[in-house]
């Protein structure tokens, strides 16, 4: 059975695989660059598509292990972006249960361009689990599209205030919210506009 909020990546895989690893990783993250430590740390990347982001975690010396359900995209970026610090994962939200069976905890745990993927009580559902994953003091950063849904995906519009309230409840306190407009001009003509939020651990 396909993980709800995948709906249109297999489809697609072929041509965002060209889209998301044309897109440096350094310049989606510009925001949020400050909270990613700069020592070897172990990074959670949930929804990890191409796996951009998790060769660009692991060739600062990060270990990532990144989480995708959607076989046309991890299988791909597996083979595009072989590392011994990478550790692939076939799971999901809301539940993440293979991830939270072992019970790590991670210094950073990322969810670009994934939470927008959830309905309302996904999003309630997945939130405690998001929070007993990441150790105290460590930071959760979600980048949120805001816009047009492109034909066949399946994606809600959040506001940063529910997201807020959500990580509240989870001793999640925030530490970044900040809304812009797409970098790239077509997406910006296109109204697509992303909201960058992250929240510090305090729980102990
Ligand atoms: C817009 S892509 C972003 C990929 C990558 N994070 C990036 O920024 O390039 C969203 C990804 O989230 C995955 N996804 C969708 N629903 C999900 C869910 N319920 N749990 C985990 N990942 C999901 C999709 O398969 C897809 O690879």
């Amino acid at each position: 059975m396909r993980v709800s909020g995948t709906e249109g990546y297999a489809d697609e895989a072929e041509e965002l695989f060209r889209l998301y690893e044309a897109f440096p990783a350094a310049d989606a993250h510009r925001a949020v660059l400050h909270l990613i430590p700069a020592a070897p740390s172990r990074i959670l990347d949930i929804g990890s598509g191409t796996g951009r982001d998790a060769a660009w975690f692991a060739a600062q010396g990060h270990r990532v292990v990144a989480v995708e359900p959607t076989d046309a995209m991890r299988l791909p970026a597996m083979a595009l972006h072989p590392s011994p610090r990478i550790e692939w994962l076939d799971d999901s939200l809301p539940d993440l249960a293979l991830l939270r069976a072992r019970g790590e905890r991670f210094d950073v745990v990322m969810l670009t361009a994934v939470w927008m993927h959830l309905d309302a009580q996904q999003r309630r559902q997945a939130m405690p689990n998001l929070a007993a994953l990441v150790r105290t003091g460590g930071a959760v950063i979600m980048l949120i599209r805001h816009g047009p849904v492109p034909a066949g995906r399946r994606m809600f519009e959040i506001s940063a205030e529910e997201t807020i309230e959500l990580a509240r409840m989870e001793d999640l306190h925030p530490v970044l919210n900040v809304r812009t407009e797409s970098t790239q001009e077509q997406n910006r003509l296109a109204g697509i506009s992303w909201t960058n939020l992250a929240f510090v651990s305090a729980r102990a």
